[in-house]
């Protein structure tokens, strides 16, 4: 097996996190920085932002989710159940990696090439794909797990204001991560014949 196809069966959703990490908050930024820059965009557009929390801003980002979900989690034995994930699952990692699209370049592509306008805001979303994908095999090379997660767009305007983020940047997904605590479960796939084809 490849090195490559090895590292991609090791990424896994992890849920056990910790801040067991012997990397420093430079490194970790100048690594994920670095990966999603190497990623495709249409037109080398980049419309990937990225924001990398460590330390007390990385609390503040689940104490925003926290906050928000309780005003729209009504019912104590629900949300004291969700308050218990993001505490054990998401806050209690080391780090959270916010990816963001630049909606000002994505409209500016499409003022800027009509005959594809149609495409631009789907290619935004592929390129946050490819992005966070790419860094998700990145942190598992430096032995860190991750997940990721959708509080968007619940939390986009406090964690805007939070970190001072421009008007244009939208959020696209939160991906808490650290060291691993426990590995994944088992997953099951479909039957590769009815989701591959070969022909020659
Ligand atoms: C586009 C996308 C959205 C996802 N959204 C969430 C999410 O909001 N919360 C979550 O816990 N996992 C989310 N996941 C993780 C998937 O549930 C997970 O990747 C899948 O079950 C396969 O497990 P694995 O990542 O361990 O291989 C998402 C994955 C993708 C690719």
């Amino acid at each position: 097996m490849s090195a490559f196809t090895n590292l991609q069966k090791e990424r896994r959703s992890i849920y056990a996190l910790g801040k067991h990490v012997t990397q420093d908050d430079d490194s970790l930024f100048e690594t994920i920085k670095d990966t999603i820059k190497e990623t495709p965009s249409p037109f080398n557009s980049q419309s990937v932002q990225a924001v990398v929390l460590t330390g007390a801003a990385h609390e503040k980002l689940w104490d925003i989710t926290l906050d928000a979900l309780r005003a729209v989690v009504k019912d104590d034995e629900a949300f004291a159940q969700t308050k218990q994930k993001v505490d054990h699952a998401f806050k209690a990692g080391y780090g959270t990696v916010l990816y963001y699209t630049d909606q000002k370049i994505v409209d500016g592509l499409k003022e800027a090439f009509p005959s594809y306008a149609a495409n631009f805001d789907s290619w935004a979303e592929e390129s946050i794909g490819i992005a966070l994908y790419a860094v998700w095999l990145r942190l598992r090379e430096e032995g860190l797990g991750a997940s990721l997660q959708h509080y968007n767009p619940l939390i986009d305007e406090a964690v805007r204001a939070a970190f001072d983020l421009p008007e244009s940047w939208v959020l696209r997904g939160e991906m808490p991560f650290g060291s691993i605590e426990a590995p994944a479960a088992d997953k099951d796939f479909l039957p590769d014949e009815t989701r591959f084809r070969h022909f020659n």
